[in-house]
């Protein structure tokens, strides 16, 4: 037997990704049981088809299912794992462009409460048809970006280009690269007069993912905008403010410590990007279902709902021990010791040496000092 790279494969399939199809089906329950009706979904990037199988079995309520690849011989073999599942009732096999597969359903006014884009790459050539075949009113969209050295400022020119932002190579990258889709996101869908809210986003290893309730009107999509803006990063204190304006006004110089060698990201989202409510949907579900990656999927769920409305931007507890010169604490005497002080502290899934918390970089590395002093 041949055995291939998941992007070489005659036919894409990546072990890797069953988080992101674990973690998807809760998801999918979750919102379907916000919903309580019954859900159809369109997943147009499907490779051999085992994300919308899986949607198709393992959520109740779902009762169509469009898969679809532009390749014929993933479209082969999804026709096969369809019949092998015995879900020739509820998934539909395409074999198309995804755009024009979208595009021609919406056309028919076939429309999806879930659209779930899961490329190679970035999302966003993909975007504009989502908007037409999903239902704006009550649809949730699913995205997977696997263009992280664009997202994280390795080719920012790449950012520009793809999502309309700028982006920071800074130590929270990876919430920067969320922050970034989803301002996309948000920016795409104003003009279709949608609003966007993020009910859930991680990321994990080579990708991010994020999951956002779709509403519909010019003032719901005005509210999403009003939630978009910047962020500033000093490269002299590793200071971070998020500014919640359209438009940057005039930066002169890091509040914190005066230097003017201050970046500007973004747009960015600047609010929550995990839902506290929709996570506990989904750990409610958890329980129910017989997941691959169960133990890893319940560990991200536990952190997201821990961080869920903690501040933006985390900071990574040896980076933040050689700027204030000092050795590095355990996390939880940290975390304890920042709590014991009145601050939020909390713990993120986006880097197990990170934290999240209010106090600000220059408070931190004050209190790092006093915590570790005689250590
Ligand atoms: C990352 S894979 C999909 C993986 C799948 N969703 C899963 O969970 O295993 C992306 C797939 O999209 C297909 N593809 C890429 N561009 C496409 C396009 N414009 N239209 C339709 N299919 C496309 C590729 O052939 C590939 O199978
Ligand atoms: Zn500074």
């Amino acid at each position: 037997m041949e055995i291939f790279e998941p992007t070489e494969a005659p036919v894409f399939y990546n072990p890797e990704m069953e988080l992101s199809r674990d973690i998807s089906v809760l998801a999918l329950q979750a919102y379907k049981d916000m919903l309580n009706r019954e859900m159809s979904v369109c997943e147009p990037l499907s490779g051999c088809g085992i994300r919308g199988l899986r949607y198709a079995k393992e959520v109740n309520g779902t009762v169509k299912v469009v898969i679809n690849d532009k390749n014929p011989i993933a479209a082969k073999l999804m026709a096969l794992n369809v019949k092998l599942n015995n879900l020739e009732d509820k998934v539909q096999v395409f074999n198309r462009e995804a755009c024009a597969l979208m595009l021609e359903l919406a056309e028919k006014s076939t429309r999806f409460e879930v659209v779930d884009i899961d490329p190679f790459g970035s999302p966003s050539p993909f975007l504009d048809s989502a908007f037409k075949v999903i239902k704006s009113r009550t649809g949730m969209l699913c995205l997977t970006a696997t263009d992280m050295a664009p997202l994280c400022g390795v080719h920012k020119n790449a950012c520009i280009r793809k999502y309309g932002s700028v982006p920071l190579r800074v130590e929270y990258c990876h919430e920067l690269a969320v922050r970034i889709l989803i301002s996309y996101v948000v920016r795409e869908a104003a003009k279709y007069e949608i609003g966007v809210e993020p009910l859930f986003a991680y990321y994990y290893r080579h990708h991010v993912r994020v999951f956002l309730k779709l509403s519909e009107g010019a003032g719901r999509a005005d509210k999403s905008i009003r939630n978009l803006g910047y962020v500033l990063h000093c490269r002299d204190c590793n200071h971070r403010e998020v500014v919640e304006e359209v438009v940057p006004s005039k930066i002169d110089k890091c509040v914190e410590c005066g230097s003017q060698k201050v970046e500007i990201g973004g747009p960015i989202w600047t609010k929550n990007i995990i839902s506290k409510d929709f996570c506990s949907k989904m750990m409610d579900v958890f329980g129910s279902k017989h997941l691959g990656k169960g133990k890893r999927v319940e560990k991200m769920l536990r952190l997201a709902i821990l961080e869920a409305n903690a501040p933006p931007f985390y900071h990574i507890i040896p980076l933040l021990s050689k700027q204030a010169g000092v050795t590095i604490p355990p996390k939880k005497m940290l975390i304890e010791h920042l709590r014991s002080l009145g601050y939020i502290a909390v713990e993120t899934h986006f880097n197990p040496n990170a934290i999240k918390t209010n106090a600000n970089r220059g408070e931190l590395v004050k209190i790092i000092k006093e915590l570790t002093k005689g250590a």
